[in-house]
């Protein structure tokens, strides 16, 4: 008989559960090895290693879902693969062979199975790949080692409440430079998050939002999810920057908007002085899925987009067909679902 996990799968929210199994893999004299499945959820590293003083590290984040049927599929991990490998780049770190990033996750779904939600519950496997520059080191240069790893935990929510709608506040911080690394998923941009996010949850909000660091004012994104509107004339619109990170999400998002709902859509400027455009807002992404924005404060004032309370009918849309894609009870475009 299979294990069951003794989990209360309808009241997970998003924090850490130790699960059985991670992958570890490591990087040395230019190549990698094969990887192993261990118990062990802890690392042991050098003191010196330059993940730990000089922020040498990147993550992903994706989910692994349950079907109806009970098969399990992740959703578009090539991209994930891909992103990955932007962000290792960009800090001169190996790149990952995407089959290597893939079949790292599978085999960490697999061990792990007793740890995927059932279908229904609407809680996720959440997976968490990451890569760390290690070895004995002090000065600011890359690391000669690096260990790439996989773990997982099941999770629910990441906004409380699922698709009831959450309001933002402008932060009074920037989480990246106009030319730094706002664009790769490394653990920096989030140190940078920390203070922000803190104040914005002491003031009652459930997070900020970022406007462009050059000239404050154009919204950027929220602090773990990208930023979408539609418009009073139903079109989808996503800010355009360099500085924010290309989430699977929305790009998603921008497909089936177009595809699915045959609305316009558009990657542009989004000025925080011309809210008002927007009959809806939310925020989207792997944790956030589809967060429905009630309102965001700006200069002391709450603008209020569709409603406070229940979701606009584009976004709960845009929700039901992302949602329908992820857990298999609709086929989505393709190339997006890899059964586990
Ligand atoms: C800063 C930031 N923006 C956006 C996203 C959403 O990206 P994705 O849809 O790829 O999960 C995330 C989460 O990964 C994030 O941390």
């Amino acid at each position: 008989m299979k294990k069951e996990a003794n989990i209360d799968w309808g009241n997970l929210g998003f924090s850490y559960i130790k699960t059985d199994y991670r992958y570890v893999s490591k990087w040395k004299d230019g190549k990698w090895d094969e990887g192993i499945l261990t118990k062990d959820n802890t690392l042991t590293i050098s003191e010196g290693s330059p993940a730990l003083h000089y922020g040498q590290q990147c993550f992903e984040g994706l989910k692994a879902y349950r079907t109806k049927s009970g098969k399990i599929q992740l959703f578009r991990v090539d991209e994930n693969a891909k992103r990955m490998n932007r962000s290792a780049a960009n800090l001169l770190m190996p790149e990952i062979p995407v089959e290597k990033f893939i079949d790292a996750c599978k085999k960490v779904i697999k061990a792990n199975e007793h740890f995927v939600p059932p279908y229904g519950t609407g809680a996720t496997l959440y997976i968490r790949p990451f890569l760390i520059g290690v070895g004995d080191n002090i000065g600011v240069h890359p690391a000669s080692e690096y260990i790439f790893s996989v773990f997982c935990m099941p999770v629910g929510p990441y906004f409380k409440g699922g698709l009831k709608p959450v309001n933002f506040m402008i932060a009074d911080f920037d989480r990246a430079a106009p030319r730094g690394t706002g664009s790769i998923k490394v653990g920096g941009n989030y140190a940078a998050s920390l203070t922000p996010h803190k104040i914005a949850v002491e003031k009652g909000f459930a997070d900020c939002i970022y406007l462009d660091p050059a000239t404050q004012s154009k919204i950027e994104e929220v602090g773990a999810a990208n930023f979408f509107g539609i418009t009073k004339n139903n079109e989808f619109v996503t800010p355009f920057s360099p500085s924010i990170l290309p989430s699977i999400t929305k790009y998603s998002l921008l497909h089936i908007a177009e595809n699915y709902l045959d609305l316009k859509v558009f990657e542009r400027d989004v000025f925080i002085d011309n809210l008002s455009e927007f009959a809806e807002a939310g925020a989207c992404g792997t944790a956030a899925v589809i967060t429905p924005i009630g309102g965001i404060e700006y200069k002391n004032k709450l603008h209020v987009f569709y409603s406070t309370e229940e979701p606009g009918p584009i976004t709960k849309k845009l929700y039901d067909i992302l949602y329908s894609i992820q857990f298999g009870d609709i086929e989505g475009p393709e190339g997006w679902i890899f059964e586990v």
